[in-house]
């Protein structure tokens, strides 16, 4: 890029006056034993974030927050955005319900249509893909209608819409949204001087390929070096090949201005057996390197876009217990349910790193193998222990026939081995289709086999 560019670019990133390398948090609530919005605040604020994303307009959260300094991000649910598309009567009510009881005393500066829409597959979600933007177009108008001008309006996105991340000046979206989603969103954003919404993990392509990416490299902590044949730019990780692609993305469509703002990133601190670097020394080291990187003063950027804020909420506040899928998805949160920290974390990005205590050895970076059994977890309620069991056990084929009378299971006649063996078998069945070994947290994975005398459980292979 030629120095004028790169000097404009430095410009418009320094000129708008939102724009602020505070680092905001997430804080998603699918938990049912987190702290109260009360509690929360004071958490938000012990933790020295400067920004907070809702996934939601929570009425008791956006009045706590009236009178701070905290800048907020609310959400439109992704079920509502298809009424609010139709109908600017809708649009309008959900901005007269959601912002304007609040704003301008809470900090209201993000509006987001929907999460992750374009990740849905499923035909019914496919409608809400080509309602987004006529959503996100409606909600404008009605900001306008109550002279409010400084709320961006934006839609976070995962890293699923691109076709193609690496090299990243190979960077491209999807076929499946390109002409029909990206680009008249990209021409609003444009319009409105918004952000790319972007959660991007460099923790997922890693361990979804750790033998072949360095893990420091997934860390952030710049030890090694990969040139882009594509145009000779240098990176030093994979976050910013990550954000670089996105650019590159949009600029083949014709918009190499829109800024990228990160609305979730973070490493889980814990996860199942078979899913490797989850654990506490990689979230905190890849957590502080990430505030050091995005606070640096003057700005870093990417090697595409040097010299530009980054703005960026980490994932997550809390550890969320009642998110389904793999154990990585509930622990991603900077604090325990009952407000302790996983590790310590400075979010103004001024503690260096050699100031914090030594972290537990990481004993997980190389992925395990062998085989694992799905048995049930401690303390698990006996009550919904019996409903998940007769739902293993259910239209499954034949994946509880041991467990019949007088078959190879069936004694000890108990709750907790009948279940196992039917988490285990379950899983063992269903896991190439999507199956986790989870139960709403009545399962856990064990590398220790429970198969006794002649009743084999199933296993998984990793
Ligand atoms: C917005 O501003 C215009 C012009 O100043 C004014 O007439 C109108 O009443 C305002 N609307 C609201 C909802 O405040
Ligand atoms: C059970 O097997 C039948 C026939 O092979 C199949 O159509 C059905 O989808 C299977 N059920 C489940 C829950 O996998």
């Amino acid at each position: 890029m030629g120095l004028v560019a790169f000097f404009l670019f430095c410009l418009v990133g320094l000129s708008s006056a939102e724009i602020s390398s505070k680092i905001g948090i997430n804080y998603g609530r699918l938990g049912n034993n987190l702290p109260s919005p009360r509690q929360t605040m004071a958490h938000i604020q012990a933790v020295k974030a400067g920004r907070v994303k809702l996934y939601d307009a929570n009425p008791e959260m956006l009045r706590l927050l009236s009178g701070t300094k905290l800048q907020v991000s609310i959400m439109v649910s992704n079920r509502e955005i298809s009424g609010i598309a139709s109908s600017q009567t809708a649009a309008d009510e959900w901005v007269r319900n959601n912002v304007v009881p609040y704003y301008p005393d809470t900090m209201i500066r993000f509006l987001l249509v929907g999460n992750e829409v374009l990740s849905s597959l499923s035909d019914r979600d496919r409608q809400m893909w080509f309602d987004l933007v006529p959503a996100m177009h409606k909600i404008k108008i009605s900001l306008k209608a109550q002279n409010i001008s400084n709320i961006k309006i934006g839609t976070p996105l995962a890293m699923d819409v691109m076709r193609s991340t690496f090299p990243p000046s190979t960077g491209m979206f999807r076929s499946n949204v390109l002409n029909t989603v990206m680009i008249p969103l990209l021409q609003f954003l444009h319009e409105t001087k918004s952000y790319f919404f972007l959660d991007v993990y460099p923790y997922f392509p890693w361990a979804a390929n750790p033998a072949h990416i360095s893990l420091d490299y997934a860390l952030l902590k710049g030890r090694t070096r990969y040139i882009d044949p594509g145009n000779g730019l240098i990176y030093t990780n994979l976050l910013d090949q990550m954000l670089d692609s996105v650019t590159f993305a949009m600029t083949k469509l014709g918009f190499p201005d829109i800024r990228i703002l990160i609305s979730e990133t973070g490493w889980p601190s814990a996860g199942d057996i078979e899913q490797p670097g989850a654990n506490i020394q990689n979230s905190a080291t890849y957590n502080r390197n990430l505030v050091h990187k995005i606070t640096a003063k003057p700005p870093i950027g990417t090697p595409a876009r040097p010299g530009i804020v980054i703005p960026t909420f980490l994932f997550a506040l809390y550890n969320e217990n009642q998110k389904g899928g793999p154990g990585t998805e509930r622990n991603w949160g900077l604090l325990r349910p009952d407000g302790t920290p996983v590790y310590d974390i400075d979010l103004l990005g001024k503690r260096p790193l050699s100031d914090y205590v030594p972290l537990p050895m990481a004993k997980n970076n190389v992925p395990y193998r062998g085989k694992v059994w799905c048995v049930v977890a401690r303390g698990a309620n006996l009550l919904e222990l019996r409903a998940a069991l007769a739902f293993a056990c259910r239209e499954s084929n034949g994946t509880c026939d041991a467990l019949a009378p007088r078959r190879e299971c069936y004694e000890p006649v108990s709750l907790f081995w009948h279940a196992s063996y039917a988490f285990s078998s379950y899983w063992a069945r269903f896991r190439s289709r999507g199956a986790t070994c989870y139960f709403n947290g009545l399962a856990q994975q064990t590398t220790k086999n429970p198969s006794r005398g002649f009743c084999k459980f199933p296993s998984v292979a990793v």
